[in-house]
């Protein structure tokens, strides 16, 4: 019995991975990593820096001048920004609708994975994303892609600004869920797309603990 592998979770926008994946490694005993948020990391310090998001050689040196830090808390992950907590400030809409242009840079996300790579390296790991199983962990011994409908995804995440006090318009979240999967998953640069060993997760009608407890099952499985 093995007592850690590598688990890579990918898919859509508020498909649920972050929440379910950081759920399964917290019962499994493992690192959770959330790629998503040093993408939201450097794409926050462009702006501040009002660096041009389609210069790909800017953007690249910016992230190599810059430590990013997942860290474990009692409110769930920090994400540190050279020491400062931007845990808060990474998930603004105006982040959020820069993302993926940054995200779309081949060298940026090379040196992304790299250090992807390096917090991956001891013990178990759950690491979530969008190119995961197809590039980071490319062999990780389970591999899920998360999905649900639009519609769904949509009203989770009117439900997440609500609870930050942000009213929003569940049409106007749809619309922009959408446009950010389409750049996603038509970049040239390791798109959103399903690795031919990955398992289809639909969480549309899941409740978080059902498909955090069928990640828990598949993983034990692996480990046996
Ligand atoms: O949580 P949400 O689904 O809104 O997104 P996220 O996981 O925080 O990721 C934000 C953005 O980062 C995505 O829309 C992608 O453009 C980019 N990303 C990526 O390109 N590759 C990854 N491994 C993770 C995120
Ligand atoms: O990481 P990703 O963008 O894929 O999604 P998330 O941020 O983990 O989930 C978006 C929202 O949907 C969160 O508020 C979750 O609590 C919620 N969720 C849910 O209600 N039911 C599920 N089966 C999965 C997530």
């Amino acid at each position: 019995m093995k007592n850690s592998i590598q688990i890579a979770i990918d898919g859509p926008a508020a498909a649920g991975k972050s929440t379910i994946a950081k759920l399964a490694a917290e019962e499994l005993g493992f690192t959770y990593i959330d790629t998503g948020a040093m993408y939201r990391g450097i794409t926050y310090k462009a702006l501040e820096r009002h660096i041009d998001l389609e210069n790909e050689e800017a953007l690249t040196q910016l992230l190599l001048e810059t430590l990013i830090e997942l860290k474990p808390s009692n409110e769930g992950q920090l994400v540190l920004l050279d020491g400062d907590d931007v845990s808060d400030a990474i998930r603004s809409t105006l982040v959020t609708s820069s993302v993926s242009a940054v995200a779309s840079h081949a060298s940026l996300r090379e040196e992304m994975v790299k250090r992807q790579l390096k917090m991956a390296e001891s013990g178990g790991v759950v690491m979530d994303g969008r190119d995961i199983g197809t590039h980071v962990l490319v062999n990780a011994q389970l591999k899920v892609f998360m999905s649900a409908t639009v519609d769904e995804r949509a009203k989770r995440r009117q439900l997440d600004n609500e609870r930050r006090g942000i009213d929003s318009d569940v049409n106007q979240l749809k619309k922009e869920i959408a446009e950010r999967d389409k750049m996603d998953s038509e970049r040239q640069a390791s798109p959103l797309i399903q690795a031919q060993d990955a398992i289809y997760l639909d969480t549309t009608n899941l409740s978080i603990s059902e498909a955090a407890n069928h990640i828990i099952q598949l993983a034990k499985e692996r480990m046996s």
